[in-house]
């Protein structure tokens, strides 16, 4: 018999093209607590532009990680991103599945701006047995074997998906939680990966716009290897150094010139459609956030106040939570995975 019942935990598994990241939040004790973190690297090209090139290596490291650091829930919760994907939690009026199948291409018109020829649609309605009015709604349009090929990652390492929920999304939710003060006017929140540099807008706090920009650190160690011959442990020994290496300079100009250029973009266009002013703040997580010198590329070109943003700035971690690990290095790259465990257990 227990004497203390034990805290329902939520983890969030976040299986990136660099790192696996895995997060676990007990829900127990009225607000979220980082019980524990674990991070290992993914083997270079087992996943590229979000493929998973070979799901048994990948299997293998995730199911590795979770045993070496005893997180041992079955169910777990994972995101899926890219521009292939939307996943949105919407309200409709309540009505059979049946029904609601007829009109959801009608909903999905308004949330989705893919081509309906060649997106799949699918739905869950999250309350069937609520009364309400409205019923919610996870509405998905995405290619579906993005979705298929992530179920059966999980089956291969033993686990199952309590949520499948999307990256943007789940950035956002850590980012809200964590900067209470970024909810007013335009701000955006530049997570940079190793592939990927997700853009979140947000105005006065919602959620407003997300870009997906093909650019990430992994270019930065490609550069390097291109340009100055280097081999890809000393590239990536560069890259992480802390210091700002004169081979690396150019590199984090060019590459940091991308991701403004993607930032602005994304800004014009909800300028045009919003009364808020322009983009005053740009906040930075992932890996690339920590690129030596890519903040104040990305300042000096944006022309705002650009912020290294982690997920523990507000919500508290239990003090073995980061053991092991640098907590200064691996904080900014945990705000995706953070975002994911934030979900209470049901
Ligand atoms: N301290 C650091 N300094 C600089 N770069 C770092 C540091 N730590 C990690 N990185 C780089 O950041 C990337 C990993 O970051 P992150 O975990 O956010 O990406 P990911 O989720 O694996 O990638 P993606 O989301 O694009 O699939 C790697 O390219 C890694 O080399
Ligand atoms: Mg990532």
């Amino acid at each position: 018999m227990a004497l203390f019942p034990r805290a329902r935990s939520t983890v969030g598994l976040d299986i990136g093209s660099g790192f696996i990241k895995a997060v676990v939040i007990g829900h127990g004790s009225g607000s979220p607590v980082i019980e524990k973190i674990a991070i290992a690297p993914v083997a270079d090209d087992a996943i590229v532009e979000g493929e998973v090139m070979d799901p048994r290596l990948v299997a293998n490291a995730v199911r590795d990680l979770l045993g070496a650091s005893q997180i041992k829930a079955r169910d777990v919760v994972v995101a899926v991103g890219g521009r292939d994907v939307i996943i949105k939690k919407i309200q409709m009026d309540r009505m059979k599945e049946a029904e609601a199948r007829e009109v959801i291409r009608w909903e999905a018109d308004q949330h989705v701006p893919f081509d309906p020829e060649n997106v799949e649609l699918d739905f869950q309605i999250l309350d069937p047995e609520g009364d309400g009015l409205q019923m919610q709604v996870l509405l998905v349009a995405a290619k579906r074997e993005l979705v298929e090929s992530k179920l059966a990652l999980l089956a291969e390492i033993g686990l199952d998906a309590r949520v499948i929920d999307v990256e943007a999304f789940a950035l956002h939710n850590a980012f809200e939680r964590n900067y209470p003060e970024a909810m007013k006017g335009i701000v955006a929140l530049a997570n940079i990966g190793h592939e990927t540099t997700i853009v979140n807008l947000l105005e006065d706090g919602v959620p407003v716009l997300t870009r997906d920009l093909p650019v990430g650190v992994r270019r930065l160690r490609e550069d390097l290897q291109r340009e100055r011959g280097m081999a890809a442990d000393a590239a990536d020994r560069i890259v992480r150094g802390g210091d700002l290496d004169p081979s690396l300079a150019p590199h984090v100009a060019t590459r940091g010139e991308e991701m403004a250029l993607g930032i602005e973009r994304a800004a014009a266009f909800l300028q045009t459609s919003s009364r808020s002013g322009g983009l005053t703040r740009v906040y930075l997580t992932g890996g690339g956030s920590r690129v030596p010198g890519l903040a104040s590329v990305l300042a000096d070109r944006l022309k705002v106040q650009v912020t290294q943003a982690h997920p523990v700035e507000r919500i508290d971690a239990a003090p073995e939570a980061f053991a092991g690990y640098a907590i200064d290095d691996v904080a900014p790259l945990l705000m995706l995975p953070v975002g994911l465990a934030l979900r209470a257990a049901a």
